[in-house]
């Protein structure tokens, strides 16, 4: 198993041929995809085809960004995944766009908080990240919540077409960012 980086509960790895099954089940979950494809569940084929090659892309173009799949210690249980790496809305250099999906038995446990902030030390302490942005749709309070507590605030509201099928999309999306020095004065000012 590639570990990628562990917490205090949990353990990000690299996602293998081995786990269709499990994104199968994750994305079967109406709740689950209910503010991503408006509840529609990823068909099998799709997982196999796209969603899998998509993931090991990553691994190759590069190094320390991509999808990780996150896994309970204490049981060894796939509970989703982080994702942490360069992208469509996060165009600049040093820019890293964080998200999460986690299977619903999972939720409400603090493990997207928990995720979260450790891939956010790790990228700027380790990894040269500048900048870490995060978008959710607006009526997504969950998603949102985990973006506020590890320290991302609220750039902006904005409509994007294609999303009509998702419940609330007339509020459009919002987008989030975290510098690293906000970060660093963010920690500074705990201590
Ligand atoms: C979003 C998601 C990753 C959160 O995971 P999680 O492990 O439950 O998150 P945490 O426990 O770390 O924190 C969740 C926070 O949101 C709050 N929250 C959850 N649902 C909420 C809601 N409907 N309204 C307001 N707050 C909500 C929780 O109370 C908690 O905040 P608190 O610690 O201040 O009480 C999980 O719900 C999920 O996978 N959802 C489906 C996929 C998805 O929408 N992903 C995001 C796409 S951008």
């Amino acid at each position: 198993m590639s570990i990628f980086l562990e917490t205090n509960r949990l353990t990000l790895r690299r996602f293998t041929d081995a786990d269709e099954d499990n994104l199968v089940e994750l994305d079967s979950d109406p709740e689950v995809m209910r503010f991503l494809s408006g509840g529609k569940p990823t068909p099998r084929e799709e997982i196999r085809g796209r969603v899998l090659p998509v993931l090991f892309g990553y691994y190759e173009r590069f190094e320390g960004f991509g999808f990780w799949a996150a896994e309970e210690k204490a049981t060894g249980r796939f509970l989703g995944w982080f994702h942490f790496r360069p992208g469509k809305n996060a165009p600049r250099d040093g820019e890293i766009e964080i998200g999460y999906r986690l299977r619903r038995s999972a939720w409400g446990k603090g493990y997207a908080t928990e995720g979260s902030r450790a891939l956010i030390r790790k990228g700027f302490t380790e990894l040269g990240v500048e900048r870490v942005v995060a978008e959710t749709m607006t009526v997504n309070l969950g998603s949102r919540r985990v973006m506020e507590k590890v320290g991302l605030r609220l750039i902006r509201t904005f409509h994007r077409d294609g999303l009509d099928a998702i419940e609330g999309f007339e509020h459009g999306v919002v987008e989030y960012a975290l510098a690293r020095a906000d970060w660093e004065r963010e920690l500074r000012g705990v201590r």
